[in-house]
């Protein structure tokens, strides 16, 4: 079964990889923000109307963690709003829904990884507008697949990959959180996890049905666990072995040198950020490999994998 597929947040790390895979598996309808801003219902009543399509994946969202802290009206109305009318779309024509949430639902007082059965209790308005996403899905009764990752970075786009590599050229010494655990989780082995679920579920009719046994919400993160601080470290030692010619590494640098020196770990409470983040946002990934035979590979790969001169960004993003 080929189906029609409508993706949003084409833009985005994760949209624009899923951007260049989708049509290995149906024919894509993929509106920029301009054409489709999840804040109007009636765009999104009128493209859903218009591409009737088979299957919605819901790339878009409100990422900026520390604006929605003030901004929390666009966050709720991107993050929750959208998603809810998307869903409700979905189920009046039969569609099924892909959605991505976050690590950020968890308030990281677990000291294990944690299961897609543990209570949600998040710290910040960004997790809170995304945990209300969620809600919201569930609540339609539409066949959905809501996939909750963390710490997506990407060679492009806005992440702490290329805040890290800017960083390098600037200063010397660098001070980086060193008490936060998580699963730093590459964009395109995000978008190609995703990909191999689709592919097993539209392969046939008969795939379709059992789809709507494994309907639900799957952790979907990079194997492995890491600080900011040895994240920070390990992209640093991995852009000082690479080819400097790189374009997405040149471009993250500015062509110009990496300068630093130290880096120094850091308590959450001397970083001083006004946004709360969890101290644990580890996600299992067990469902996930029983369910559909998936595990993503660990994130120090996923990392290495960026470095490789084999390796070709999506192009659709901004530098
Ligand atoms: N980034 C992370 O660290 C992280 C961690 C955990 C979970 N997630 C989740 O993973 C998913 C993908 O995140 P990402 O990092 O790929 O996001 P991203 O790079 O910030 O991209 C967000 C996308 O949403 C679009 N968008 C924003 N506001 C919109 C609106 N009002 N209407 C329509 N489109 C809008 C953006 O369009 P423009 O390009 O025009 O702005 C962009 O295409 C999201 O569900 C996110 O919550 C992300």
């Amino acid at each position: 079964m080929k189906p029609t597929i409508l993706l949003t947040g084409k833009t985005g790390q994760l949209g624009s990889e899923l951007n260049r895979l989708l049509p290995n598996l149906g024919k894509v309808v993929a509106p920029d923000r301009n054409e489709l801003d999840l804040r109007e219902p009636e765009k999104i009543r009128q493209i859903m109307r218009n591409a009737k399509p088979q299957l919605v994946v819901n790339a878009a969202a409100y990422t900026a963690v520390d604006a929605a802290e003030t901004d929390q009206a666009n966050a709720l109305a991107v993050n929750a709003e959208g998603p809810r009318l998307l869903a409700l779309e979905a189920k009046e024509i039969g569609a099924m829904l892909v959605h991505f949430s976050t690590d950020y639902v968890f308030d990281g007082s677990k000291k294990a990884p944690y299961l897609e059965t543990d209570s949600a209790n998040p710290l910040n308005a960004y997790g809170r507008t995304k945990l209300a996403g969620e809600q919201a899905i569930r609540e339609s009764g539409v066949t959905h697949l809501i996939f909750r990752t963390s710490w997506v970075y990407s060679t492009h786009g806005r992440n702490f990959l290329r805040t890290i590599l800017r960083l390098a050229t600037e200063r010397e010494e660098m001070k980086i959180v060193d008490d936060q655990l998580g699963a730093p989780t590459c964009a395109l082995d995000l978008a190609e996890g995703t990909m191999s679920i689709l592919a097993g579920i539209f392969a046939d009719t008969k795939s379709w049905q059992t789809f709507a046994a494994a309907n639900g919400t799957y952790h979907m993160s990079a194997a492995g666990q890491t600080t900011w601080y040895e994240f920070a470290k390990a992209i640093l030692e991995a852009a000082r072995r690479a080819p400097q010619d790189l374009p997405w590494l040149a471009s993250a640098t500015n062509a110009r040198a990496l300068i630093t020196r130290r880096v120094l770990p850091i308590s959450t409470e001397e970083f001083r950020s006004p946004t709360r983040r969890p101290a644990n946002s580890v996600l299992s990934n067990e469902r996930l490999s029983q369910d559909f035979g998936v595990t993503l590979p660990d994130w120090r790969n996923q990392l290495q994998r960026c470095f490789s001169p084999k390796y070709v960004p999506a192009n659709s993003l901004p530098s």
